[in-house]
């Protein structure tokens, strides 16, 4: 959205009010002509449409159809993610000018209130790259007969019906939308009303000074207002973890970093007054977790102290923290048990949690991203060390999970959620598919579990996570091996 004119490649295009005249026409024009498409074809089927419009897209394999209204937020933003719509043709409308006259709230509602849905979802998402309003003729009002030069864009808006004056409302939000910004000067020409006699008293200047001195000799009239200084809406409060903000892509908030300490977690909250509260922070151990054995208080103090008054001053303001937990508390078989500090605390205060009702536990494993120049990716490491371990392990593809705890918080899910990908995936598989796509000449050597024992502190927890609680609620998470190959090795291919 933000650079519209950027040449792209369309993959998978939402056409809405496609059982409508124009629309259904672009939709089976789009699919006989570019089968590499996927079309999804939203409509409501409301009394001006019929499926028969869409016919001869039926059959094809790249054609969906969903029956659904724009108006619902949560239906659309789920489209989007879940259909990876990454363009708009935004046709839906009431669009019978004379029923405009009668039941004009239907025309607000569906024309302008459903393109806002529609944007904001584009917003949200951050998957869009470009979005098509379908507008009208009418937004310009009545063409005077004598004239013979047509209307040109930039002409004004001067809509004479409710039907065109929805129109108008939703080309202006559109236009709203690519601007996300404050504009810095309005100069408004005040002739007229001088003319009427009126006059300024008061300078510019010198009534900002009097408001100034107002607020500051009235501060009990509204409280503390100095929020108001701060940019805002903010969409989250975001503690620690700077990289979860760049993968979501959302302009989230940081919290402060002596986030332990609860009068600093209380003054982040209220500055910032966040929808939803994410907690990525925890020490894990650098270089790896056998640090954590060797500062335990340090880890305490994180991991258990910090998440808890996180969760507790989050249950006080009536917000929901979704934290990042780990499938690290559990052990793989009764031989090679997880007793890790790091494991320990992770599994304690998770234990703890499970009281804070307002708490989303998302349990990730092994994290994954397609960011390979990150040095705690696992891909990353594994292709640096020199023997690497064979075992079978449960993996949360972070570019595919991280938006999904977006959504998750956005339905205000809370309780205890595996957060992986379904399946499991070897070290060893995993090399195989960097060698395919990455590294023809790669080559590694395996580790066994005695051989790791002697070289590492504290033992590492490998595991299968059933993620069908997850899978049930985003039906479309892909197993762990394709959201592997789709999400980090496909974009990164070298070979
Ligand atoms: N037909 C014209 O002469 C003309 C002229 C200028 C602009 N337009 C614009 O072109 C677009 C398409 O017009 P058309 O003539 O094909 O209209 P149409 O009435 O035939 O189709 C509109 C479709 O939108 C669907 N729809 C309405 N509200 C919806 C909602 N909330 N959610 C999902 N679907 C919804 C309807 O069911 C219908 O299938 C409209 O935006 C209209 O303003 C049309």
């Amino acid at each position: 959205m933000s650079t519209p004119m950027a040449p792209y490649q369309p993959k998978n295009i939402l056409i809405t009010g496609a059982a409508g005249f124009i629309a259904s026409h672009v939709a089976n024009r789009l699919i006989k002509n570019y089968p590499n498409y996927k079309i999804v074809a939203l409509d409501k089927l409301d009394y001006c449409s019929s499926l028969e419009n869409l016919g001869p897209s039926f059959s094809t394999p790249n054609f969906k159809f969903v029956k659904a209204d724009i108006a619902s937020a949560d239906l659309v933003n789920y489209l989007l993610v879940a259909e990876e719509i990454d363009t708009i043709m935004h046709f839906a409308a009431q669009t019978h000018v004379d029923n405009s006259f009668g039941n004009s709230f239907e025309f607000t509602n569906n024309n302008i209130y459903g393109t806002h849905v529609l944007l904001e979802a584009c917003k949200i998402t951050n998957r869009v790259r470009r979005f098509i309003h379908v507008s009208t003729d009418e937004v310009y009002g009545e063409t005077d007969l004598e004239t013979d030069i047509g209307n040109p864009e930039a002409s004004q808006l001067l809509p004479t019906n409710p039907y065109s004056a929805t129109k108008a409302g939703a080309e202006m939000l559109v236009m709203a939308y690519h601007r996300p910004f404050n504009d810095k000067r309005y100069f408004l020409d005040d002739q007229k009303l001088k003319r009427l006699g009126w006059e300024e008293r008061t300078s510019w200047e010198e009534g900002l000074k009097r408001t100034l001195d107002w607020y500051t000799h009235n501060p009990d009239w509204w409280g503390d207002v100095t929020a108001a200084l701060y940019p805002h809406p903010r969409a989250s409060l975001v503690v620690c973890w700077g990289n979860f903000a760049v993968k979501v892509g959302l302009n989230l908030s940081m919290g402060g970093q002596d986030w332990e300490n609860r009068s600093s977690i209380v003054e982040d909250v209220r500055k910032v007054r966040p929808s939803h509260v994410f907690n990525a922070a925890g020490v894990t151990g650098k270089p790896n977790v056998d640090r954590c054995e060797t500062h335990k208080v340090e880890t305490i103090r994180t991991n258990v102290v910090g998440t808890l008054t996180l969760a507790d001053v989050c249950k006080e303001q009536g917000l929901i923290m979704v934290n990042f937990a780990t499938g690290c508390i559990f052990e793989y078989d009764e031989k090679h048990p997880q007793a890790s500090f790091y494991s320990k605390t992770k599994a304690m205060v998770e234990e703890l949690m499970r009281e804070y009702e307002n708490v989303c536990t998302l349990r990730f494993q092994m994290p994954i991203s397609s960011d390979l120049s990150q040095p705690r990716n696992f891909i990353t490491k594994m292709a640096r060390y020199d023997k690497v371990l064979n075992v079978p392990n449960s993996m949360t593809v972070l570019d595919e999970l991280l938006p999904i705890s977006i959504e998750m918080a956005k339905r205000n899910l809370t309780g205890t959620w595996n957060f992986t990908n379904p399946g499991v995936i070897s070290h060893h598989e995993i090399l195989e598919m960097y060698r395919e796509y990455m590294d023809p000449e790669f080559k590694w050597v395996n580790f066994d579990l005695e051989e790791q024992a002697k070289v590492m502190v504290a033992p590492r927890s490998h595991h299968e996570m059933n993620s069908s609680k997850l899978k049930n609620e985003f039906p479309n998470l892909l197993g762990i091996r394709e959201s592997i190959i789709k999400y980090v090795f496909e974009p990164n291919k070298k070979t």
